[in-house]
């Protein structure tokens, strides 16, 4: 079975920090990108360097910190497609620069509706190929890689040749990552499939043809507006092109998020043998990481929801009687993986569809004696006793009520 490595971009600090409430002071940005870095994500992208000095310091501090060699992650940052925000960006990605770990990620659009923003401007598609490979030109002679979008890819319509001279203009120039951004994550079920399948192979072939020489990586940027950022970020790897996949871990960003790569990094973990199995998808992150580094955004940018795919407080907490005794023989009865793996403990609450197994277990672990033919008579007290605690209860609320069961009449 072949192997292909899915490389992860990871833009928990610029698209998930464009997030309403969840940017991040100056250190905290830092210390993010050192865990991202211990769990090996391939691109770190910081930010957004021209659009202020802080950012800027950010993108510059986090490249001079986590750049040490030629293997460390790539350190990319984000601007607009015009000559000053370039120069300045190449600026800051200095220190990653020497070590060839400095990409510059740049955007225009090319769906209709954002490109009316653009006034003019956005009427002269002549000028915009042209302003593609002379900024994009400016950047590659700097010795920095660079990633090009055509901003609004699931939305280009009728536009498929333009988006086409614009990706050849910016190969031409030397960008070497093309990525397809659904960037306002509106991209349905079906369509998800025209652009991230079908639009994305198109180009490719087209692309392989005129540059045989050149080696370009295909990528997916997937907005999560219907919930498919997932789904359309795998059919661009599995059935499109894709070798790389850009999210959030989390899964926040602009409006209803990014994909999230915890998402993406397990699905391809436990699903990456491909259908006809001719083919494996893998990614070089270190899961065992995933947990630490969720838990780090839950507390210091947006709060998780508990019952959150992968990480959240819920994904590894079982309450009802039949799961808690199955997972208690089986870990893998009731998970879809070991959480253990991604740094994760199983753990029980305490509920109303709660059993015998469960409280006996509590109550030994907190060093009293249960025996088997009375923990299910216990539970039913207990259960009843917090009749009103449809939520559940802690255990040391399940050992104070098991005290009470105790006390003679
Ligand atoms: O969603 C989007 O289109 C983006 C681009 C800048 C890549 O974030
Ligand atoms: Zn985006």
């Amino acid at each position: 079975m072949q192997a292909r490595q899915i490389k992860i971009f990871d833009t928990t600090l610029r698209d998930g920090q464009q997030c309403p409430g969840a940017g991040m002071s100056f250190e905290n940005n830092i210390e993010y990108a050192k865990l991202a870095a211990k769990a090996n994500i391939d691109i770190i992208e910081v930010g957004f360097p021209s659009a202020s000095k802080l950012d800027y310091m950010i993108v510059h501090s986090v490249a001079k910190e986590i750049v040490e060699n030629k293997s460390s992650p790539i350190i990319a940052a984000l601007c607009q497609l015009r000559e000053n925000q370039i120069v300045t960006t190449v600026r800051s990605l200095e220190p990653a620069i020497k070590y060839g770990r400095a990409r510059l990620h740049t955007y225009v659009p090319v769906d209709s509706q954002l490109m009316s923003a653009l006034g003019d401007y956005g009427k002269n598609f002549s000028q915009i190929i042209k302003d593609v490979y002379n900024y994009i030109k400016i950047a590659t002679q700097a010795d920095v890689e660079v990633e090009f979008s055509p901003e609004g890819y699931s939305r280009m319509g009728e536009q498929f040749n333009f988006v086409t001279d614009l990706i050849r203009a910016a190969i031409e120039a030397g960008a070497t990552i093309i990525n397809c951004p659904d960037t306002i994550g509106g991209a349905c079920k079906l369509q998800g499939r025209e652009y991230f399948v079908e639009k994305m192979n198109d180009h490719a072939k087209i692309i392989e043809k005129e540059f045989p020489n050149k080696k370009i990586t295909w990528s997916a940027h997937c907005h999560n507006d219907f919930g498919l950022a997932l789904e359309n970020s795998i059919n661009a790897v599995i059935y499109g092109p894709a070798t790389q996949i850009e999210g959030c871990f989390n899964g926040i960003g602009e409006r209803a998020g990014n994909v999230s790569l915890e998402q993406s990094i397990m699905f391809l973990k436990k699903f990456g043998a491909c259908e006809n199995n001719k083919m494996r998808y893998y990614t070089n992150v270190k899961i065992e990481h995933l947990q630490a580094i969720s838990d780090f955004v839950s507390i210091n940018m947006l709060q998780r929801q508990p019952h959150w795919p992968i990480t959240g407080e819920n994904a590894a907490k079982h309450s009802s009687g039949g799961h808690t005794n199955a997972i208690i023989k089986n870990p893998l009865s009731y998970q879809p993986f070991d959480p253990n793996e991604i740094g994760k403990k199983i753990s029980f609450l305490f509920g109303p569809f709660s059993g015998g197994n469960h409280a006996k277990d509590i109550i030994e672990e907190f060093g009293y004696i249960c025996l088997e033919e009375e923990k299910a008579c216990i539970a039913q007290f207990i259960k009843d006793f917090h009749s009103e605690r449809r939520k559940g209860i802690t255990d040391s609320e399940l050992i104070s009520t098991y005290i009470e069961y105790r006390k003679p009449i």
